[in-house]
Formats: C-alpha cells, structure tokens, sequence
C-alpha cells in the first residue's frame, strides 16, 4: 500500500466543518494517509499578520496533495491579499478542474458529463493592474503566453482521452480579443493535431453561456482561458446539484490542491446545516490524483446513494446535519466492502 500524505487547510468560516468531516470519510477508506495540518485565511492573518504564510505553501509542496476547505475574504484590509489566488499562482497550479455531472435529484438536470478545464494563473487575473489619471482611468492588463496555453490545452486534451471522451470545445473571445484570445485559438488548433482521436470544436464565450443553458448534455470537456472558465464553472455548476456539491481541483507540475467550489458561508457556522459532500467529492478528486480509484470510486457511489434517499442537508431536500451526512457515507462506505 502506497502511503499518501495529505495536508489539511481548514480554512475560516463551514471551512473547518467540512475539512473534519472529510478527514473522517478518507480514515474510514482503506488506504495508508498520513495527515498534516497548515494554515490559510483570515483567521490566520489576525493571529499571525499572513493569511498564507510561507510555511503553508512549504507544506503544501511537501505534502503529495492537499485539501482546502474555505476563506473568509475579509471587507477592505490595506495590504490584505486573497490567498487562493496567491496559492495558484505561487505553487503553479496552472489546471484548475470543475467536472459537471449529473446527480440523482429533482434539482439536477440529466445526462450531463462535463468537464471545465480552466487555466489558473494567467489572462485577467494575472495581478497586473494600475490606476492613471488621477483615478479617472483604471486598467487591468490580460496576459496569456503560448506557454500557459500549451499546457492548459494538452491537459485538457489528455484528460479527455483518460476519461474515453470524444470532443473537447475550446472556448474564447477571438474576433474581439484578437490578441489574447487569438493565441489561445491558434494553440488550441496546434495541440489538436496531436489528438486525432478528439474532435476540437471552437465556440465563443457568449454564445458558450447561452449553450450551457440550453443544451448543457452537448459539451464533455470546455478548455478556456481563467476569467472565463470562472464564470462559466460556477453557471455550470447549477445545472447538477450547486454549491453544496459542486467540488474542484487545482494542479500544478509538483503540488496539487482539492477544494469545494463554495465559500466560508459564515451564516451557516455552527448550525449543521453546510453540506459536506461537495468537500467529500473534492476527497474523490484526490484520490483519483493520488491513483487511488478503488477508494475515489467507493466514496463516490456512497454520495450518489445518500443523495438518491434524501439523506442530505436541507440545501438538497433532506434533513440530516453536516455530521450525521458523514455517518451514512462511513456506513454506505463500509457495505460496499
Ligand atoms: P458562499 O459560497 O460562502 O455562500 C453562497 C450561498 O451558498 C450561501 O447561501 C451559503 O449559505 C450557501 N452555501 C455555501 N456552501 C454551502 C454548503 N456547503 N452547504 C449548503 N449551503 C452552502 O459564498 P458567499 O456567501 O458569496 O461568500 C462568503 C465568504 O466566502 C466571503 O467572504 C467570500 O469572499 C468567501 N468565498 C471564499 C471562497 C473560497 O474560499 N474558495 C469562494 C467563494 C467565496
Ligand atoms: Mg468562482
């Protein structure tokens, strides 16, 4: 048995919750994992004037994944930064994954199997920004390199092939941003060469949003550049089930981080009421990371069966609480011995 070692970032806010419940759910699989702890959010920067500090990303770096729970972003700190951004961008975690699958309840649309594929470091949120004129003139500088969009592209490409998918649409904005957009295009068409067993489909990122509206079964992988694959992530993830399941992975060359899509929801500390299962599916990702698809798969099937018999926290019908959710995984878990 391989021995895997997971750092667990709790975070602020349901963040803690989750992260405990999730560590619970991987104990009770049979798999050698050793558990360490860092810190990142608000919470840290009130005890230690950091909400990453340097010690965190050394033991995310050491460690062979990660599982984060959610920060709190706290409302106009001077010098405060967001963290998950600086984590991405600091420990090149240049993939940032958002699969879309169906999930057996009445709030999930049917038949869809998608997976968005969003390059994690670059375009908008490249982090160059400047004011001029006094104010009067604020500029955001978009920055996409062949390089990044080689390896989001090939990512995206050989991800599709591993999971016997047949189209990957490359999603972007090239008759207006000629520039940008019209490199990611040109890189897209170049690596699609390489793939003749998957079909590159191009289509632009309004028509996209409507798309996934009306015929989301259509798409099985979406590559596209970050500002937009944020948008198109989040509007994609309402289709199978929301926030309270959707989960994500952000993977770099030599350090990987798994996390559920939602936020701290400081409203809902302390009442049972945050579902774990979107952390618990972001558990699955990493075991499938980590070669551990026995086990992903395992935890997977208990999720659907809890879903599919409404035992769930209220944001899908049921009336279970955060811990008593993670009692029927464990249970569900161990019959499928
Ligand atoms: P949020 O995701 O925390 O909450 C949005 C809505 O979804 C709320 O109604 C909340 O109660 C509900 N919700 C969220 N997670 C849930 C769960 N596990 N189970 C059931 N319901 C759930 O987003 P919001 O309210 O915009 O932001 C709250 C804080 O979280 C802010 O400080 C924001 O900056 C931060 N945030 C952090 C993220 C991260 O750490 N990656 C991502 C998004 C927001
Ligand atoms: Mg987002």
């Amino acid at each position: 048995m391989t021995r895997h070692r997971i750092c667990l970032l709790h975070g602020d806010g349901i963040g803690p919750e989750v992260i405990a419940c999730a560590e619970q759910v991987l104990r009770a699989l049979p798999l050698d994992l050793e558990f360490t702890r860092a810190e990142i959010g608000f919470g840290e920067y009130q005890r230690s004037g950091s909400p990453l500090p340097d010690s965190t990303l050394q033991e995310i770096r050491h460690a062979d994944a990660a599982l984060f729970g959610a920060v709190t972003t706290p409302p106009n700190i001077p010098n405060y930064f967001s963290p998950v951004v600086r984590m991405r961008q600091s420990l090149e975690l240049f993939a940032n994954f958002r699969p879309c699958r169906s999930i057996p309840h009445a709030s999930s649309r049917a038949g869809i199997d998608l997976l968005i594929v969003r390059e994690n470091t670059e375009g908008l949120y490249s982090g160059i920004e400047r004011l001029e004129d006094d104010g009067n003139r604020a500029i955001t500088e978009r920055v996409i390199t062949r390089k990044g969009s080689e390896r989001i592209i090939r990512k995206a490409f050989d991800t599709a092939r591993q999971t016997g998918r047949k189209s990957v649409h490359v999603v972007h904005k090239a008759n207006v941003l000629r520039q940008t957009c019209g490199l990611f295009r040109t890189v897209a068409f170049e690596v699609a060469k390489e793939y003749p067993d998957i079909t590159l489909q191009e289509m632009l990122v309004d028509t996209c949003a409507m798309e996934l509206v009306r015929a989301p079964e259509q798409f099985e992988v979406i590559v596209t550049t970050n500002l937009f694959g944020d948008i198109l992530s989040d509007e994609a993830c309402m289709f199978v089930g929301g926030l309270g399941v959707a989960a994500s992975a952000n993977i770099g060359a030599d350090a990987a981080v798994f996390e559920p899509v939602h936020g701290s929801a400081p409203t809902l500390v302390g009442t049972g009421k945050a579902n774990p299962i979107a952390t618990f599916l972001a558990a699955a990702m990493m075991l499938d990371y980590l070669n551990e698809k026995e086990s992903a798969e395992r935890l997977r099937n208990a999720v659907q069966a809890c879903i599919a018999n409404k035992e769930s926290t209220p944001d899908l019908d049921g009336n279970l609480t955060t811990d008593q959710v993670t009692e029927r995984i464990k249970v569900r878990m161990q019959n499928e011995e």
